[in-house]
């Protein structure tokens, strides 16, 4: 077998990759604190599942949602970058995942309606967390709750302008610790992805209506990022289809993708739903990967995510033009070494390489 696409170089705008086998952004709910000092701070955890996935061969590996703004955490138990004592955190992890050979990124996220739930950990509530018990008001383009989740209020203009100087405060912090990539998240049903859908965008001002309006916080957001950054790999992770009749559909995903390519973003990370709890979404092996494939046609390198479980499939995805890279998720929790074991199983050239030192006499 020729040498595996999948553990090929892969170089993104200045940033040369070891491999296109990357670690998904992965919430762990675990800040050091809920509020006050340590709130949204990455701690022993941290330094231990992202060092992990580093040392398992990964290309990229990115870090899991972290909000630009205290009221765009997910949960009171996630992660921030818009304080110093958030930074300095960040700047112990970032040079151990580098010291494994990998590049690391950061997921730059707000919310939106869909901040202020629990943790999403065994044994914890679902739901909103109330104001008053740890929870806040969340904001979004209109004032229209996700299922079951508190009402939001409505952003103003001022509000959104606030939102993408946050966005781009927190790249220049990400930028001043080393960070190799960010990636906005304009996914899953939180705030940049509320703003692109019809289903959650009922304004009638220059950001809703049109789908135009409905894109211009998202451009703004990573025009800004860029206008400061020239050098700094951009990466968007938008949800490609909703899966809902009248949603934001893979139509739209590849005009959004025109539009963020004139930006400056330089690969969408290609994943689904998130904005209601209700779609009927066919989950399945490489159900995304169609989406990404789609997306594609827009002109800029995708990513695919999404239950791709084996290393045939990963490479058969990449063989086939449908992606340029590949994500994980679930399966590198399961194990972190997963990248190693998977070059081994392709004869990978550079398998060896990928294997430390320290653990040479495992069998791979
Ligand atoms: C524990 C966990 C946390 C996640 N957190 C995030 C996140 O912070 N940001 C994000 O965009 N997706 C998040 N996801 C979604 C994953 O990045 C990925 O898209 C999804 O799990 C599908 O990939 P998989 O089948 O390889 O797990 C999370 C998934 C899991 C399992």
């Amino acid at each position: 077998m020729a040498n595996p696409l999948l553990f090929q170089p892969y170089r993104l705008r200045g940033l040369e990759i070891r491999n296109r086998l990357w670690a998904a952004p992965m919430c762990q709910y675990s800040a050091v604190a809920e509020s006050g000092p340590g709130e949204g701070v990455p701690g022993d955890w941290h330094v231990q599942h992202l060092g992990g996935l580093g040392r398992g061969g990964a290309g990229l590996v990115m870090v899991e949602a972290t909000a630009v703004v205290p009221e765009g955490r997910i949960s009171p138990g996630c992660l921030g970058l818009y304080s110093d004592e958030q930074e300095a955190a960040f700047a112990r992890i970032v040079p151990l995942v580098r010291a494994h050979g990998a590049r690391i990124g950061i997921q730059l996220a707000h919310a939106g309606r869909k901040a202020s739930t629990y943790r999403s950990l065994p044994g914890e509530p679902e739901g909103s967390v109330p104001e008053g018990a740890g929870g806040w008001q969340t904001v979004a383009p209109s004032a229209e709750p996700f299922d079951g989740l508190a009402t939001p209020r409505e952003l103003s203009v001022a509000g959104i302008e606030g939102v993408v100087e946050a966005f781009v405060a927190a790249a220049e912090r990400a930028v001043r610790i080393g960070f190799d990539a960010v990636e906005v998240h304009a996914a899953h049903g939180y705030l940049l992805h509320e703003f692109l859908s019809p289903l959650s965008n009922r304004r009638t001002d220059g950001y809703g209506g049109t789908p135009e309006n409905r894109a211009r916080l998202t451009r703004e957001v990573v025009r800004g990022i860029r206008a400061a950054h020239p050098e700094l790999p951009i990466i968007v992770r938008i949800s490609g289809d909703e899966w809902v009749e009248g949603g934001f559909d893979r139509d739209a995903a590849v005009q959004l993708t025109g539009w963020l390519a004139e930006d400056g973003a330089d690969l969408i990370d290609c994943s689904s739903a998130g904005n209601t709890g209700r779609a009927p979404i066919p989950v399945g092996p490489s159900y995304q990967v169609p989406i990404a494939a789609r997306v594609r046609e827009a002109g800029l390198p995708v990513g695919a995510v999404g239950l791709i479980t084996q290393p045939e499939q990963a490479e058969g995805i990449l063989a086939s033009g449908q992606a340029d890279v590949i994500s994980l998720a679930r399966p590198l929790l399961a194990d972190p070494h997963l990248p190693i074991a998977w070059a081994h199983r392709l004869r990978a050239e550079n398998a060896a390489s990928l294997v430390p030192p320290q653990y040479a006499r495992a069998r791979f």
